[in-house]
């Protein structure tokens, strides 16, 4: 009897120093919402975690926890939660927790976007940055994405004025861009059916990391799979992977028999390799390419589909947008990718367009390295920091009239998305922002400059029954794909006035 005793109380004292021990967490963490056991705030969340976080905020403040299975978060919904963050305690916020789906072939252990930032990353960033942030090293390859280009338009231009898919073009012709800046050819077509499979790959891929994974919040499901994440996303990695490995094996050939040099971002890659052996690998080079393929494509393409949804739906923006690019425009109808970065109002329209539709609403979801002081708050070790970048960008506090598309409001603004202004991040900001912002900024504004000035747009419904919701994945998609006719400007009937237009 005494032996029952004795264990009934040790129970009651264990679950009672557990509570304890759980308010006393909470009360130093940022306050939030009363979970339900075993799934926390599962149900507070749903599917768009964008707008139910923002709705939280309202009630919880800047700086919220929410639970999630076994992972705790905590979520910055202000500019000044985000600096924070970002800003003041970026050392101590910038570790990852890493999804299951990405860790199917272990090249996550060495891949910047996963890795602490320790001397590793520190290593592969370098290496990267020496291409991307030279002005110069990527002039060099812009004869290739302006062919890309070319290549759009003669597509587009033979496509018989019948519907196109937009984002599935868009998709393409970033895929393209980006490849050929990294290794100087195209992999992809531009018809629908994909025979080459390097688009259908970083697709699956894509959408699988994007995907809610019950396995992230209940590790313990991670062998079972459940939604069978793990092994779509494993078709997508081994078949990138392939094809990584026989690019590179191909530059080391063509490197051998000392012909000439293509002077991409695979060359830059592999003399940094050849220059620092000892902790920049073939390896890294390889998971380096797939995460550019992976962190370029998708998000360049979203945000030209949302940037031409907003056009069309806004003649005035899209003639103006065009007079402007009119004016750059070679004899022999070429617009030349140096002259687009001279032009103030697509640079307005595309930060309107990443203003208001960010392509990555939570930024990559960061977690502390070691127990941080946020505002009056204690954060340990291992949780989760999301910022809300998406509800900050909306936010009536911080923008006039947030859900109008208005790139005027950034006309003659320093209002810029390098990082310095927290009311907009939508490549983040502090050691984690994203490093593609030079080479994003060029493939995006080309395609649209490239879209607006060489056709006329025809939608298939009037504009008023445009379907404008999203899809939360690892990119914000539009829910429904942006299908229009596209007219070359050049054989365009203007139709309100009746006269032939000859651009
Ligand atoms: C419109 C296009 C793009 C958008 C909106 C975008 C946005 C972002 C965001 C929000 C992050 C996460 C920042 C954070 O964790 O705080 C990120 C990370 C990253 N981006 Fe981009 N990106 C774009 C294009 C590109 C391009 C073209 C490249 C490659 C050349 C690229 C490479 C990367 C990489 C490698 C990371 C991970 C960095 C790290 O964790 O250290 N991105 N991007």
């Amino acid at each position: 009897m005494e032996l029952v005793y004795l264990v009934l109380s040790s129970i009651i004292f264990f679950l009672f120093f557990i509570r304890i021990l759980d308010l006393y967490r909470k009360r130093r963490m940022p306050p939030g919402p009363t979970g339900l056991p075993i799934i926390g705030n599962l149900l507070d969340v749903g599917p768009k975690p964008h707008e139910s976080l923002a709705k939280l905020a309202e009630k919880y403040g800047p700086l919220m926890t929410i639970r999630l299975g076994s992972v705790t978060s905590v979520i910055a919904s202000t500019p000044d939660a985000a600096r924070e963050i970002l800003q003041r305690n970026d050392e101590f916020c910038s570790g990852r927790n890493i999804p299951d789906a990405v860790t199917v072939l272990e090249t996550h252990k060495v891949a910047m976007a996963w890795i602490s930032p320790n001397e590793e990353w520190r290593t592969i960033r370098k290496a990267l940055n020496i291409f991307l942030t030279h002005q110069h090293k990527l002039d060099t390859l812009r004869d290739l994405r302006q062919n890309v280009v070319s290549g759009m338009v003669d597509f587009l231009c033979n496509s018989g004025k019948t519907n196109v898919d937009i984002g599935k073009l868009a998709f393409a012709v970033a895929l393209n861009m980006m490849s050929n800046t990294i290794l100087s050819q195209n992999v992809t077509t531009y018809e629908s059916e994909d025979i080459g499979g390097f688009k259908t790959a970083v697709k699956t891929i894509m959408l699988t990391n994007g995907k809610f994974n019950i396995a992230d919040i209940f590790p313990i499901l991670k062998p079972l799979d459940p939604q069978n994440i793990r092994g779509q996303s494993k078709t997508g990695y081994d078949w990138l992977h392939k094809m990584t490995r026989g690019f590179i094996d191909d530059r080391l050939k063509h490197r051998e028999s000392k012909l000439s040099r293509f002077g991409d971002m695979l060359d830059s890659l592999l003399d940094y390799a050849e220059d620092h052996e000892s902790d920049f690998k073939l390896l890294h080079v390889q998971t380096l390419l797939m995460e550019l393929f992976l962190a370029g494509t998708e998000t360049s393409s979203n945000t030209t589909e949302w940037a031409m949804t907003e056009l069309l739906l806004n003649p005035d923006i899209f003639s103006k947008l065009r007079d402007e690019v009119t004016t750059i425009v070679d004899k022999d109808g070429i617009i030349q990718e140096a002259k687009i970065l001279e032009l103030p109002y697509l640079h307005a329209v595309i930060k309107e367009t990443m203003r208001l539709h960010l392509s990555v609403p939570l930024l990559i979801p960061h977690k502390t390295d070691a127990q941080v002081k946020l505002n009056n708050y204690i954060v340990p070790k291992d949780t989760q920091i999301m910022i809300n970048a998406w509800a900050i960008a909306r936010d009536p506090k911080y923008w006039d009239n947030p859900l109008m598309f208005n790139p005027e409001r950034f006309m003659g603004s320093e209002l810029d998305y390098k990082g310095q202004n927290f009311e907009f991040l939508p490549f983040g900001s502090g050691r984690r922002m994203c490093p593609g912002i030079p080479l994003a900024y060029r493939v995006v504004s080309l395609m649209v400059a490239s879209l607006v000035y060489h056709f006329d747009w025809k939608l298939p419904y009037p504009k008023e029954e445009m379907d404008m919701s999203d899809i939360f994945g690892l990119t914000l998609l539009r829910a429904t794909p942006l299908l229009a006719a596209p007219i070359p400007t050049h054989i365009a009937e203007w139709v309100d006035s009746g006269e032939k237009r000859n651009i």
